[in-house]
């Protein structure tokens, strides 16, 4: 799993390949973190959290030695959470988040998840279509949940 190979495709000239992540890619994932969630950035000792959390498995996506990606979830039970994922905005449409999403929907399932659930932004169009690709369906909407009072669409895919 941790030096999953992806693909290089026609139209990038570009390989990657994802590990788990650890605490030394802390100011890598954080910058991109930034970067992508300029009104909502989880603080770096949240993250750091995230990455020591027994129930979690966060994995970040390489070009080289460079982190250009980050995916994490979270699995308890028989449920699984997608909890985040971006891209750096250099290195996108290159198949990066399907590798990441991918590889952790194989950990969700081999800890046991029937069901892995994620929150998405109702204006944030081109992660939807990643889900959707993947499987995911809306579930529910959860009503002005981001800041600025844009709703969420909880998305879920059946594990098997
Ligand atoms: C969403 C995000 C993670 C996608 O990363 P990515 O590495 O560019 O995605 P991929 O190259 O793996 O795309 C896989 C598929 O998802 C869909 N997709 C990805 N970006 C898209 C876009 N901008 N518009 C439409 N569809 C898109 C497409 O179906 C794509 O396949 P294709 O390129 O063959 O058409 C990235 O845009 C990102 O980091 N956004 C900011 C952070 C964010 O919104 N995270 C999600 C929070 S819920």
């Amino acid at each position: 799993m941790t030096d999953a190979r992806i693909p290089r495709d026609a139209k990038a000239a570009f390989t990657a390949s994802i590990r788990i992540a650890t605490s030394s890619d802390l100011d890598a994932i954080m910058a991109i973190e930034r970067a992508n969630f300029p009104d909502d950035a989880w603080s770096r000792d949240a993250m750091a959290s995230e990455l020591g959390n027994p129930n979690g498995r966060y994995l970040v996506a390489l070009d080289g030695d460079e982190v250009i990606g980050y995916a994490g979830l979270r699995a308890v039970g028989d449920q699984a959470d997608v909890q985040t994922i971006a891209v750096r905005e250099d290195h996108r449409r290159r198949g990066v988040a399907l590798a990441l999403m991918r590889e952790l929907l194989a950990e969700a399932a081999s800890r046991g998840a029937e069901t892995t659930f994620l929150e998405v932004r109702a204006d944030n169009l081109p992660a939807q279509t990643l889900y959707a690709r993947l499987g995911f369906v809306a579930f529910t909407i959860r009503p002005g949940y981001y800041p600025g009072g844009v709703d969420a669409i909880v998305m879920q895919r059946r594990m098997r």
